[in-house]
């Protein structure tokens, strides 16, 4: 047995299996995310819209996929794709209105879809009638408080603080782009020498608070299931390495829903299952900018858009590395997996598709999709994803997408058939909200749909698999087998109610063959890419092998 397997195997023994505190649907989750602008139009303006959501609900529950969250839908002003929201009670008349939203919830609802909204607690845009009162003189209003604001103009030359063409004189912090004013949770140690910032518990922060539970309140009464929370570990300021003040806040959000709303979820946008779940969250996203540079992008992306790429371990080259993902993924499962689920999507609106580079291939898509469709987490799977949707690295840039990397790569029209741009919109193509992929051997939806070979079909398959054995869902117990040191192919195990599956995937571009440490008498392959991969358990030991870039799942008894 190789070096890092005893520790794990000892960890893993320690972890107790007890009942998870969500509601029960969310065992059942697998997450759909949708940016809504290139979704679906069904008005013909070049921009996705929720009628055009509504209008693939037949398609998204027959995928498999039973909850969706959609990026901001808010009223903006889209100078950072609608993470800049003017009115947190409307939606933005681009996407259709607050009645089309609940039309589309219900129908959802009546379909077994869960509807998740996407909730920017941290900062407006500038343009929020709230920030505007609060660029007034007069420091009295009801809005002055809901912003940071250094006590003079001529104070606080730092990145962070904006200098405001307004008659306030001080200048707002922001929290990402300058158009972005952070809301004011107040500073976990407030500097007596700074008086001008607030406590967790003074007047502002407090009311900033009571806003966002309005604001949930408003649309979980409408029937929202639930919100995933932008930047959710940054709100207060100057908080403690622990997040103190931050899990202070939401475990008091987190109670107010049980109280008003129970059954509906909260998912953060942190990256710290740890801290996250315990400050209440159901699901925390591992992504790329936190556990990133040293795990996510080598793992499952280039490293920089920039410099030279670094091997990353789903690619043909096979010189990928997964160590650091084996450890921290396995010490915040064990610490979390009680209480909640630590989810790595397949990618999102602001990182690259899975189609990029070396990983281009219907069988290096499969492969590293069965991966994110049978670890215990919550599954979240991008729009698009689901048919090998091209990164575009030449989007041009829209609204806000530039930031160290183009996220337009990532945002451009789902590819629905054949017809002019690809189904998405009936307006000029020079109108949609960003180009198509221009290859004309594009992927889309209506080509996959009856070719059993696939990856819609191959990912309908799986996840038909995974709804109806909870080895293999979020019930069953996960462990990692194969070597860190030589780790194509990567093996783990699942195993609910007795119940023992094999995960075997080979991203590499070569054959290969492993001995591996696993339970069982017999193997025999339930599902993957590769009808010939084989596994022969003996002795405690499973002999694996595998084509070039192929996956299997093998039950073991
Ligand atoms: C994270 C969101 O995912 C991203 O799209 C946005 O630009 C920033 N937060 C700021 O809201």
């Amino acid at each position: 047995m190789r070096k890092i397997l005893l520790p794990l195997l000892a960890l893993f023994a320690a972890a107790q299996t007890t009942a998870r505190t969500v509601p029960d649907w969310l065992e059942r989750a697998v997450i759909y995310h949708i940016y809504p602008s290139t979704f679906m139009d069904s008005d013909g303006d070049g921009i996705g819209d929720l009628e055009g959501i509504r209008s693939k609900l037949g398609y998204i529950r027959a995928t498999g996929f039973n909850t969706i969250w959609m990026s901001p839908c808010f009223a903006s002003e889209f100078e950072d794709g609608g993470y800049d929201i003017t009115d947190f009670y409307r939606v933005d008349p681009r996407f259709g209105t607050n009645a089309q939203l609940v039309r589309l919830i219900d129908e959802a609802h009546a379909l077994g879809i869960r509807v998740c909204l996407d909730l920017v607690a941290g900062h407006t845009s500038d343009k929020h009638p709230w920030f505007r009162q609060s660029c007034e003189a007069d420091t009295e209003l009801q809005y002055s408080d809901y912003y940071i604001w250094s006590p003079s103009k001529s104070d606080f030359p730092s990145r962070k603080f904006v200098a405001a063409d307004a008659p306030r004189d001080g200048n707002y912090l922001k929290n990402f782009f300058d158009i972005q004013p952070a809301l004011n949770y107040g500073y976990a140690h407030p500097d007596p020498a700074q008086p001008w910032q607030q406590g967790y518990d003074d007047p502002g922060p407090r009311a900033v608070r009571q806003e966002i539970r309005r604001i949930m309140d408003f649309w979980m009464s409408k029937g929202v299931d639930g919100f995933r929370c932008d930047m959710a570990p940054s709100l207060v300021k100057g908080d403690d390495e622990a997040f103190t003040a931050n899990r202070r806040l939401w475990r008091e959000m987190r109670a107010w829903v049980e109280e008003h709303h129970p059954g509906c979820i909260l998912i953060s946008e942190w990256s710290q299952p740890s801290h996250a779940i315990d400050a209440g969250f159901h699901i925390d996203l591992i992504i790329h900018n936190k556990w990133g540079n040293e795990m996510y992008r080598p793992l499952f992306c280039h490293t920089s858009d920039k410099g030279k790429p670094t091997p990353c371990f789903f690619d043909r080259a096979g010189r990928g590395d997964v160590r650091s993902f084996v450890e921290r993924y396995t010490e915040q499962y064990l610490a979390t997996r009680d209480r909640g689920f630590a989810s790595m999507p397949t990618c999102s609106h602001d990182i690259w598709r899975l189609n990029r580079f070396d990983r281009r291939t219907p069988d290096e898509l499969k492969t590293a999709l069965t991966f994110f469709l049978t670890m215990p987490w919550v599954p979240i799977v991008y729009y698009g994803e689901e048919i090998g949707m091209r990164n575009i690295e030449d989007a041009p840039v829209k609204e806000g997408s530039f930031t160290s990397r183009n996220r337009s790569s990532c945002r451009t029209p789902m590819q629905w058939d054949a017809t002019p741009n690809a189904g998405f919109s009936s307006a000029a193509p020079e109108r949609l909200y960003l180009p198509l992929d221009p290859d004309p051997a594009r992927p889309d939806v209506a080509a996959q749909t009856d070719d059993p070979h696939s990856i819609l079909s191959y990912v309908r398959g799986l996840l038909a698999l995974r709804a109806a054995t909870p080895a293999l869902g979020t019930a069953g117990d996960w462990r990692y087998l194969s070597s860190v040191d030589d780790p194509y192919p990567m093996v783990y195990l699942r195993e609910a109610e007795g119940a023992k599956y094999l995960v075997a995937l080979n991203p590499s571009g070569r054959s290969v063959a492993a001995e591996i440490p696993a339970p069982g008498l017999r193997a025999e392959a339930v599902y993957g890419t590769d009808p010939a991969a084989s596994c022969v358990v003996r002795k405690g030991t499973a002999r694996i092998r595998m084509k070039p870039a192929s996956a299997a799942i093998f039950r073991v008894e």
